[in-house]
């Protein structure tokens, strides 16, 4: 590699390449292979796209070594210590943290949209009571491009803006009509006197009793929510822009993104978490369960562990694990076994062979659900509130791409490995 015009020879034994390094601002600089097809005549080879940069971004930093996390360059543990939710939302779309009136209208905007189209509040009916909630949001937030269709230009910055602000609003509304629909009760009303996360409270569990707000509930799932907002161009972030790279309807293109959420290697990975600590039962199956999970020959895998690029510790992991803590005590019976069970298995897994070798460390999967269940939801929501919290990445991803000059279609190429069959046998000769 040449550090000084910034490039990396490639040679083969009928050609070489001299091939530009692009710089980035912060990390690992990306080696431009735009031209390497047509000089070549070679493919890159990356399956699982763990070194290929798919695209430019000046969203979401991560440095997996070191555990670091930044929005828009600000620590994520600075974020989740002094901002809310609705402040980083801001911060992701804008650039820029918001003064006090920035972050009014911003709120003003987002409530204007909270609001649903009299067919989407009529979808749910739709719905059997065993649906799961990730089918419904998957399809709610696509049967916004029903509505929302005609006349968008993806182009324009005006309807760019639009949608951000209407996708923004309207999840959370989607996300409180699932849950009311599944537990056969009425949706609270908003209130513009609470805050972002105690009205996502308000919504859920206000509607039919006097429903008191635990401020500590409220604190640790705007935490939850600022933790999740982001993360760069993961297996849903880039469902997003790869579907809205055909100029798709961007509602259509953020339901990819749920859809893609949705998987247990992914953000269904909360409700994995849960169902196995019920499936493990007890301190004393441990040694069981790690030993399947270090089984090649078992699919079972230690769900809330591992992570593609986090290689050291996922620092969402750790503030979570505090959040954890300061949930289950303002509860009036604080014992709970599944954290207790959670603890151990991750101090038991963190001094295993196998799990340090592969820097396999607690995600940030591995404690949310046990605070979601202490605020009284179930399981196969936890999911859904991934993506409510997640929303605002996407739809923020999905205007990066949009703004820049030129909208290309994402196509990878591949490696065939299938027959070459010139001549076709009709069927009486087979
Ligand atoms: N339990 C047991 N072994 C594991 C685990 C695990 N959770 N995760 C990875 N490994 C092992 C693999 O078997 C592999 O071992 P090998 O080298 O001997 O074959 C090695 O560690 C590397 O694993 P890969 O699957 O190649 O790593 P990859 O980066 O592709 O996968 C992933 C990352 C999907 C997160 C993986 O660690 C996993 O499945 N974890 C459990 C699911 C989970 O918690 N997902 C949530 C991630 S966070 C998020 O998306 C919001």
């Amino acid at each position: 590699m040449s550090s000084k015009n910034k490039s990396v020879n490639l040679t083969s034994d009928s050609s070489s390449i001299e091939l530009d390094i692009k710089e980035a601002s912060v990390g690992p600089s990306v080696v431009d292979l735009k031209n390497l097809y047509k000089e070549t005549g070679l493919f890159t080879f990356d399956p699982a796209y763990s070194t290929t940069a798919s695209c430019v971004s000046h969203v979401t930093y991560i440095d997996g070594d070191e555990g670091i996390l930044e929005y828009r360059g600000y620590p994520i543990e600075q974020l989740a210590a002094k901002s809310t939710y609705l402040e980083v939302a801001y911060l992701l779309f804008n650039g820029e943290l918001p003064s006090v009136n920035n972050l009014q209208e911003f709120r003003s905007q987002v409530k204007a949209n909270m609001i649903l189209p009299e067919q989407t509040k009529t979808l749910f009916q739709g719905f059997d009571e065993s649906a799961h909630p990730m089918a419904m949001l998957t399809t709610s937030i696509a049967s916004l491009s029903s509505l929302y269709h005609e006349g968008i230009d993806v182009k324009n910055y005006k309807h760019q803006k639009e949608f951000f602000f209407n996708v923004l609003g309207k999840t959370p509304i989607l996300v409180a009509n699932i849950f009311n629909h599944r537990n056969h009760t009425n949706m609270g009303q908003y209130d513009e006197d609470l805050t972002y996360a105690e009205n996502i409270l308000r919504l859920f569990f206000g509607g039919d009793t006097n429903y008191e707000i635990n401020p500590v509930f409220a604190k640790a799932l705007d935490i939850l929510l600022v933790l999740h907002a982001d993360h760069e161009q993961n297996c849903s972030t880039s469902s997003v822009r790869l579907a809205g790279s055909s100029g798709t309807n961007p509602y259509a293109a953020i339901a990819a993104g749920v859809a893609a959420l949705w998987g247990p290697a992914h953000g269904g990975a909360n409700e994995a978490v849960v169902k196995m600590f019920g499936e493990i039962e007890s301190k004393e199956n441990i040694s069981k369960y790690i030993a399947k999970a270090k089984d090649k020959n078992d699919r079972f895998r230690l769900m809330g562990f591992g992570h593609r690029v986090y290689k050291n510790f996922d620092p969402r992991a750790t503030i979570i694990r505090e959040e954890c803590h300061k949930v289950l005590n303002a509860l009036e019976n604080n014992n709970n076994p599944m954290f207790e069970l959670a603890q151990e298995l991750e101090q038991i897994a963190l001094q295993d062979e196998y799990f340090i070798e592969r820097n396999l460390y607690p995600n940030v999967d591995f404690y949310s659900g046990i605070i979601y269940q202490a605020m009284g939801l179930p399981k196969e929501m936890f999911t859904v509130m991934f993506a409510l919290a997640r929303t605002v990445g996407w739809a923020t991803h999905w205007c990066e791409m949009m703004a820049q000059p030129k909208l290309k279609i994402g196509r990878p190429r591949q490696l065939y490995l299938g027959e070459e069959r010139r001549n076709y046998i009709s069927i009486d000769q087979r």
